[in-house]
């Protein structure tokens, strides 16, 4: 193990977790997917599913993780005992949401980079009319170049901190900045819900609309609270095979859980009631915060300082996320097939490369890709929903399911015991044995009936 590095400290590994976890998924993804579904019931179920899934989801990944040592392929082969096909194949999907999604997350990061470039140049500086705004994003995204150099430029960067090892790399980048990040949303979110007009948009946000729960809006949700918590693909199981046995388990992940919920339903509170205020739309979809936070810092004191922090900020945030997702593969490969870690990195960023580049192109740079015939999506959201909300959810149905009824569960909670004692066995066990799975299984089945059988 120790050839592969550990967590110097506890705090170590909660600032890690919590970097992973915090990140676009919390201040990019949920607010416009909150504002896509239906607003305060999506927040309920998202809340709901965090708590019965992730959590003992995240508990069971950091277990298996610590346990075996190993990434998601390994810990499956070692732990379900050889070349049970059902195991390796959720191995094998685990690797490759890691892969998919890295390539995409990577295409946001980048727009915040070039959103960066922009408030330093002072883009924002006057106020300007939401036509002005829609304008410069529409132009900036129609520029094919500068989103796939951005693009090249997340995934570079984030190879090039994992080539620097486990503890160098990620626990470094976490330490300082996130809580100046928590500060500087906090800020954000006075100036926005003192906003004239932002009444509507809190509504939106905290008072649920019963009427709009459809099959999609409760998976997405599900979707979205496993891709905040890093969950469903691996990259809790990998952090946690860097995990030593003295860690407090069932402690640590629910400090992880608490930044990453907290920070997503800050974020809400930034973007949602400024939509309304300004007029905006509160289904824009991925565009949303690169429309309204450039508003929210032309109207306020100080706005060109807090822009540039906020979007530097941001951009660190990603990076700790698309560390640990690039981490799932790279940990696969160098694992398994024994290849120098050099070697593996630069694979996953050419495989990133080539399919992240299509998702890049198409939010206005190529119209093919942006409209793809026959299901007018773009290619972006079909990849973002196939590999986010349903390869999660899959993942972490199985995860659930071995830990529970494959493995063996006293050796995970012997895992989550920390002197001796394990508060919440009980619940845990319960959860993870009936809870995590069957709201899983629901969800898909009646996703499945309300939007397609009937
Ligand atoms: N949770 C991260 C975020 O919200 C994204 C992520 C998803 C990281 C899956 C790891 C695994 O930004």
């Amino acid at each position: 193990m120790s050839s592969r590095g550990s967590w110097s400290s506890k705090i170590g590994f909660i600032l890690a977790g919590a970097g992973s976890a915090v990140g676009l998924g919390a201040i990019w993804r949920f607010p416009y997917m909150t504002g896509e579904n239906g607003g305060a019931v999506f927040v309920l179920i998202y809340l709901a599913c965090c708590f019965l899934i992730g959590y003992p989801v995240m508990l069971a990944e950091l277990s298996l993780g610590r346990h075996s040592g190993k990434n998601p392929v390994g810990m499956f082969r070692q732990l379900a005992s050889g070349g049970n096909l059902l195991w390796k194949a959720v191995g094998g999907l685990c690797v490759t949401s890691g892969l998919v999604i890295f390539a995409w997350y990577s295409v946001i990061a980048g727009w915040v980079v070039g959103y960066l470039f922009k408030t330093l140049e002072g883009t924002f500086n006057t106020t300007l009319s939401p036509a002005v705004i829609d304008d410069i994003f529409a132009n900036f995204v129609r520029n094919p170049l500068l989103v796939m150099l951005l693009h090249a430029l997340i995934i570079g960067a984030t190879a090039f901190v994992l080539t620097g090892g486990v503890k160098g790399g990620i626990e470094m980048l976490s330490k300082w900045l996130m809580p100046l990040l928590f500060f500087l949303l906090v800020i954000l979110a006075i100036r926005s819900v003192t906003l004239d007009g932002a009444m509507e948009g809190i509504r939106f946000y905290l008072y649920p609309d019963l009427s709009k729960i459809t099959g999609i809006v409760v998976l997405k949700a599900m979707g979205q609270a496993l891709f905040s918590l890093s969950l469903g693909m691996g990259t809790m199981i990998t952090y946690g095979s860097y995990l030593s046995k003295k860690e407090n388990i069932p402690s640590s992940a629910m400090w992880v859980t608490i930044f990453a919920v907290g920070v997503s339903l800050l974020a809400g509170f930034v973007i949602l009631p400024a939509v309304a205020a300004l007029g905006g739309s509160f289904t824009e979809g991925p565009d949303l915060i690169f429309k309204v936070i450039p508003s929210i810092f032309s109207l306020m004191p100080g706005g060109y300082f807090f822009g540039v922090g906020f979007f530097l900020l941001l951009i660190i945030a990603a990076l700790t996320s698309t560390v640990s997702i690039m981490e799932v593969p790279v940990a696969y490969f160098v694992d398994e097939r024994k290849w120098p870690r050099k070697r593996a990195v630069l694979l996953v960023t050419l495989i990133a490369w080539l399919i992240g580049t299509p998702a890049a192109l198409s939010q206005g740079a190529s119209s093919f890709l942006t409209d793809l015939p026959g299901i007018s999506s773009s290619f972006f959201d079909v990849i973002s929903t196939l590999f986010g909300d349903i390869s999660l959810s899959i993942g972490a149905f199985f995860i659930a399911l071995f830990i529970a009824w494959k493995w063996d569960l006293s050796l995970a909670v012997e895992e989550m015991r920390h002197e001796g004692k394990f508060e919440i066995e009980k619940a845990w066990r319960f959860c993870i044995k009936f809870v995590s799975p069957v709201i899983i299984l629901v969800i898909f089945l009646f996703t499945l009936w309300s939007n397609f059988l009937s």
